[in-house]
């Protein structure tokens, strides 16, 4: 059997795959659906300093194979997470990592300072939203290492940020981020997208843009890593987007992966998790490969 375990940065992860923010709720939430063991890690759902409402409904909606969703991280902000959802942690056989948004540097901090506090073992910061009034901060080299220094300089633990396909130069992005103390990088969050209802002439989100997700995006996803992964061989990266296969892992790693996020497939197969490292397993016996880590960055060109 192949050696699945996998180190993203300083930090150990049993599988490569990682449960991706807001498709597993707090985690918690979803631990009677399925069995976190199979996961290396699991992401909660971002949140902020302050509660935040979210958007008015529709929030999410189906656009061919993928998925639009404009939920505007709804969220009990910080201090009502730690004290309702920390406690239930020691029920989830995986570590469960935090989230943070914000709309300021310093509420990102705050917020990162929150999840350290209650011991919780990494923080990805979500600089992509692609569902917030305002900028993304992941647009921007300059803004984005803003916001990780800021996180940076009030927590230890290892930190990721999270960047989007949208950036026009995703790996002057990247580089900014770990010049400012991000552990690895998350390629990437959502692809900003629309979809209008024919017969209603209404938009599918009440918001109109917001996050398009799920196996269409994954030639997006997979491009930013390649891109990524060429110019700053030495940055770990979270491949994210469109994974519902173990092929589709050892796809990502071979761009220079050394894990995998899945989150809409978690909408249509809740435990898709287990099927996709048995097909890893399965996939990686036929290929000849002991050790899934030894894939990273080995696409031939
Ligand atoms: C309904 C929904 C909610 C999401 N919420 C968050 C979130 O709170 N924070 C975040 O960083 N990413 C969020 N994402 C983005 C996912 O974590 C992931 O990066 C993205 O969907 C691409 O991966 P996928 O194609 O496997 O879904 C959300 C995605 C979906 C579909």
């Amino acid at each position: 059997m192949a050696d699945l375990s996998v180190g993203l940065g300083p930090t150990v992860l049993s599988t490569p795959l990682v449960a991706a923010a807001g498709t597993v709720g707090s985690v918690v939430d979803f631990t009677e659906v399925t069995d976190f063991s199979w996961y290396g890690a699991a992401v909660a759902k971002s949140v902020s300093g302050e509660p935040w409402t979210g958007r008015p409904p529709p929030r999410v909606g189906p656009a061919g194979v993928g998925m639009l969703n404009g939920i505007g991280i709804q969220n009990p902000g910080i201090d009502v997470w730690v004290e309702k959802v920390v406690p239930e942690l020691t029920t989830v056989p995986t570590q469960v990592w935090g989230s943070a948004g914000g709309n300021t540097p310093d509420e990102f901090a705050g917020v990162a300072a929150g999840y350290a506090g209650a011991g919780l073992p990494a923080i990805e910061i979500n600089l992509s939203c692609p569902n917030l009034d305002g900028h993304m901060f992941a647009l921007s080299p300059s803004l984005a290492a803003e916001v990780v220094s800021a996180v940076r300089a009030e927590v230890d633990v290892p930190i990721g940020a999270k960047l989007s396909p949208n950036s026009e130069d995703i790996v002057s992005v990247a580089a900014a981020c770990a010049d400012a103390g991000a552990d690895w990088v998350v390629l990437t969050n959502t692809a900003w997208g629309a979809g209008i209802d024919i017969h209603t002439r209404r938009p599918t989100l009440s918001g109109v843009i917001g996050g398009y997700s799920g196996i269409p995006i994954k030639p997006l996803a997979l491009r930013c890593v390649i891109e990524v992964h060429r110019a700053l061989p030495d940055l770990p990266i979270l491949g994210c987007g469109g994974i519902a296969s173990g092929e589709d892992v050892i796809e990502y790693f071979l761009a220079g992966a050394s894990a995998a996020g899945i989150g809409t497939i978690h909408f249509a197969e809740p435990r898709a998790a287990k099927r996709i490292i048995k097909e890893l397993e399965s996939l990686l016996r036929r290929l000849g490969v002991t050790r899934l880590a030894d894939l990273t960055g080995a696409m031939e060109s």
